[in-house]
């Protein structure tokens, strides 16, 4: 029942993509420093609306194995910010893997801990998880700070283990489990 998913928090709601989000998604996909640490280059707007489109109406969580994005908007306005991703694991979908982004005018609100907070108890109270992982470039500081703010644990530091942007990189991955959350 995809049009149906929505996590609510104090500030924001968890929702399907809409076709609405085009202009917003596009603006923050272009940008050279959301781009930095993730796998993909900056957006064109015609890859950005592309990509919308795709995601509008797709059902939360998506079949094992494949990434669904999940809108953050403003619960006041309905406006995007940002947005997190969620896929199970093609082998085991009891475990799952998040990622989060916001467009730069909106970090430094505390939007993407709320946010992960909500996606973190819909995935274990709601979905029945088993586990969650995130995992990091260890230069993104941003993104480091925020998994250990929201009570993930890392688990594991990889040297070098991924051929990023022209270089080897560094990854830490980080875990949470139900039995962790809530997190007190
Ligand atoms: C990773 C990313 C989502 C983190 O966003 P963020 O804005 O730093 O995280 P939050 O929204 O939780 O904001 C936390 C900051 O807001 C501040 N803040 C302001 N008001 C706040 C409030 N009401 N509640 C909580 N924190 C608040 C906090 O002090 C905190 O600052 P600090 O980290 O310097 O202590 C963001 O940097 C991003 O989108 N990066 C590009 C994409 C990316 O690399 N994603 C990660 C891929 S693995």
């Amino acid at each position: 029942m995809p049009e149906t998913f929505l996590i609510e928090t104090p500030r924001l709601r968890l929702r399907t993509f809409q076709l609405a989000d085009v202009a917003a998604f596009a603006a923050y996909r272009a940008a050279p420093e959301v781009a930095r640490f993730q796998s993909w280059e900056p957006y064109s707007y015609a890859q950005a609306a592309d990509f919308v489109a795709a995601q509008a109406g797709q059902p939360i969580p998506a079949p094992p194995g494949t990434w669904v994005q999940i809108g953050i908007a403003l619960a006041a306005t309905n406006e995007l910010v940002g947005d997190c991703a969620l896929c199970l694991a093609a082998d085991e979908p009891r475990q799952g893997e998040i990622g989060i982004t916001l467009a730069p005018a909106w970090q430094g609100r505390g939007y993407a801990a709320e946010a992960l907070r909500g996606l973190f108890a819909h995935c274990f109270e709601t979905l029945g998880l088993h586990r969650l992982i995130a995992v990091t470039d260890c230069e993104n500081v941003a993104s480091v700070r925020l998994l250990g703010s929201v009570g993930m644990r890392r688990e594991a530091h990889f040297r070098q283990n991924i051929w990023f942007k022209g270089a080897w990189g560094d990854e830490y991955v980080y875990a949470l489990l139900r039995e962790e959350w809530p997190i007190k």
